[in-house]
């Protein structure tokens, strides 16, 4: 178990260092943890956000846990030296297309959501969600219009093969979930979408015992709050996927609570929590772990078929939310590495 450990900027480094000590009493077989720089710590140390030594070792390792990268003092940097860049360009280079964001209710957080109790408790979805395409990585600058005007641009496409491999991706997971899949575009305006849901529609004729249904990216985001139950598998492009998959972690209570798995067309992955560097709580000692802890769960799972132990870290990080050790994110006091000791304790049975 070859592992790429890129903590990045910000609560990456406090946050990566619990996931660490989960992945420490878990027993694993030849785990050997290589680490390297990204994000704004890249640029400072190397020149650049995402260093060729750090992309050769995310695509020699069997799997990549992912802190977060951004750092305000980056900002003014030009567009491809900012730390953003950085993981974009994993997801490219490793071509990890397919972005997997649960969304579940833990058992007794219903109050941290900005819902009520008894619509909150209903929510269990995955988003699919389109990582290699979409307006991210279209022709994009700056120009002058005819008239002198800056304009800024960003090419949205998708080619019909981009969408058919989420398609597929989204299926099979509907099929080991509720068999309903929701597909999420703005066809009403967009042709991006137009071909997508077309695609979406062709493919489905694959996967007969699963349910179709098509949202547009407004009404989705609304539905989202107005009652997320009765999403089973959302798909989405990159763009709207980003966006619907933060608005799902306030409807579980917090961003800190939401992993993700980037996946291509064989195990390797990339591993992240959803949210990113943070930097205004960073080095405080007050990040929630949680989200990468649950991200080193979902590797577990996904690249390396150890459906046991990723339930085991699951099941550990709900049962400590139900004990109360709450983060500052979820109104609680419990710092960075309590909420590790925590989660460790639990699965050592400390
Ligand atoms: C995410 C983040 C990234 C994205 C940023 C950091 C580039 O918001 O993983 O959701 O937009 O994909
Ligand atoms: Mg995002």
């Amino acid at each position: 178990m070859h592992i790429a450990v890129l903590a990045g900027d910000g609560i990456g480094q406090e946050i990566m260092v619990e996931a660490l000590r989960v992945l420490a009493v878990m027993d694993l077989p030849n785990l050997r943890l290589e680490h390297a720089d990204v994000g704004g710590v890249a640029y400072r140390n190397h020149g650049h956000p995402l260093p060729p030594e750090t992309v050769a070792l995310a695509k020699s390792a069997d799997a990549v846990l992912f802190g977060a990268v951004g750092d305000p003092s980056c900002d003014n940097l030009e567009r491809h030296l900012r730390p953003e860049q950085a993981v974009l360009g994993l997801r490219k280079e490793m071509q990890t297309f397919a972005n997997l964001r649960p969304a579940k209710m833990f058992p007794g957080m219903e109050d941290a959501s900005g819902l009520k109790p008894e619509i909150a408790r209903t929510i269990d979805v995955v988003i699919v969600r389109e990582l290699n395409g979409d307006v991210y990585f279209g022709e994009k600058g700056m120009r002058k219009t005819a008239d002198g005007l800056r304009e800024g641009y960003d090419v949205m496409s998708y080619d019909e093969s981009e969408v058919r491999r989420i398609a597929h991706v989204a299926f099979k997971t509907a099929m080991v979930r509720g068999k309903r899949l929701c597909s999420v575009d703005k066809a009403n305006v967009l042709e991006t979408s137009q071909l997508w849901r077309d695609v979406m529609i062709e493919t489905s004729a694959e996967y007969p015992e699963v349910e179709l249904s098509h949202m547009y990216i407004d009404n989705a985001a609304m539905q989202m709050v107005r009652n997320p139950g009765q999403f089973d598998v959302v798909v989405t492009g990159n763009l709207f996927g980003d966006i619907l998959s933060d608005q799902a972690s306030m409807c579980v209570g917090s961003i800190g609570l939401l992993a993700s798995a980037s996946l291509g067309e064989d195990t390797k992955g990339l591993y992240e929590p959803i949210h990113g560097s943070a930097p205004d709580i960073a080095g405080r000692g007050i990040a929630n772990p949680s989200a990468m802890i649950l991200s080193a769960a979902m590797m577990l799972r996904h690249s390396f078929a150890m459906e046991a132990e990723a339930s085991r870290i699951e099941a550990a990080v709900a049962d400590v939310l139900a004990q109360g050790v709450l983060g500052h994110d979820l109104g609680g006091q419990a710092s960075t590495t309590e909420i590790g000791d925590a989660i460790v304790a639990q699965l050592t049975g400390g």
